[in-house]
């Protein structure tokens, strides 16, 4: 009897088939299930990681609006090829914010975990609004259309409040209450910052990108929310003082 017939044996009889898939799955299951319970912890320590600020927030909701996770992963997972390309992989850290998370499962288009800083608001306008005029064999669609349309940062502090609510993002009573103040002093240039700066300054650094990001200083648009995030991913946490935790001792 080949093993083709054995597993005929499996298939032609219902309750061998149930406890032989139960076999197999259990096997896989405890496979992903049973190292976690000998890590220290899930989550590693860092500096430096905070909650997002409205604007960013504002962006984050663009970016899943426009579904940019569809082309795009934000987790540098920590191989050498990664890592050469995109910089440090990605820590659990990094996203626990993230409700839901945008670790995304296709690549068409590059990871976006350390975009931030990497290229100039005007590339990033630039790109998004005309992909091809920078990035010629492009297959991006354009989102010029976000330069032109107003944000609509009234209700920012109820995003703030839901998240606080729902997913224990730890936002504070006056993050809240601050919440459009802040969208509108993080996107004018010369701005009274001093609010912003005491509310989001983490660990001693105040780490959020400041300015007109649209290269319209007139107007508070979907652009300059969506660049803000952009500017923002992959920054926060200080790896200066990061230590990799072994987990395995
Ligand atoms: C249909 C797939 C697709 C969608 C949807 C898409 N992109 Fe892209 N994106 C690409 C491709 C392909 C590239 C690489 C070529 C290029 O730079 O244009 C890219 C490149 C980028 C880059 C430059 C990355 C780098 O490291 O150079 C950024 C930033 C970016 N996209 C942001 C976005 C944002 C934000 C959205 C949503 C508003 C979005 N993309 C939606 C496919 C996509």
């Amino acid at each position: 009897m080949g093993f083709l017939d054995k597993h005929k044996a499996l298939e032609k009889n219902v309750s061998l088939l149930l406890v032989g898939s139960l076999l197999v799955v259990s096997v896989g299951g405890i496979v992903e299930i049973a190292p976690l319970f000998y890590f220290q912890n899930t989550i590693e320590k860092v500096e430096g990681m905070r909650p997002y600020t409205p604007l960013e927030l504002a962006g984050r909701n663009i970016y899943i609006r426009e579904g940019c996770y569809t082309c795009h992963s934000q987790m540098i997972r920590p191989f050498r090829d990664e890592v050469e390309r995109y910089g440090q992989y990605s820590l659990a850290a990094e996203s626990m914010y993230d409700y839901p998370f945008q670790w995304g499962s296709k690549r068409t288009g590059p990871d976006l975990a350390r975009i931030g800083g990497r290229y100039s608001n005007e590339w990033q306008v630039q790109h998004l609004t005309d992909p091809r005029s920078v990035v010629p064999e492009s297959i991006m669609p354009s989102y010029g259309f976000l330069s032109k349309t107003k944000l609509e940062y009234e209700n920012m502090g109820a995003h703030l409040k839901a998240n606080e609510r729902f997913n224990r993002v730890p936002y504070t009573v006056q993050q809240i209450e601050n919440a459009v103040a802040d969208v509108v002093a993080q996107a004018t240039p010369d701005a009274d910052i001093s609010g912003l700066e005491e509310r989001y300054t983490y660990d001693g650094r105040f780490n959020v990108p400041l300015g007109d990001f649209d290269g319209n200083p007139e107007e508070i648009t979907e652009m300059d929310a969506l660049v803000a995030y952009l500017q923002m991913l992959g920054t926060l946490v200080d790896f200066s003082t990061y230590v990799p935790e072994d987990n395995y001792r």
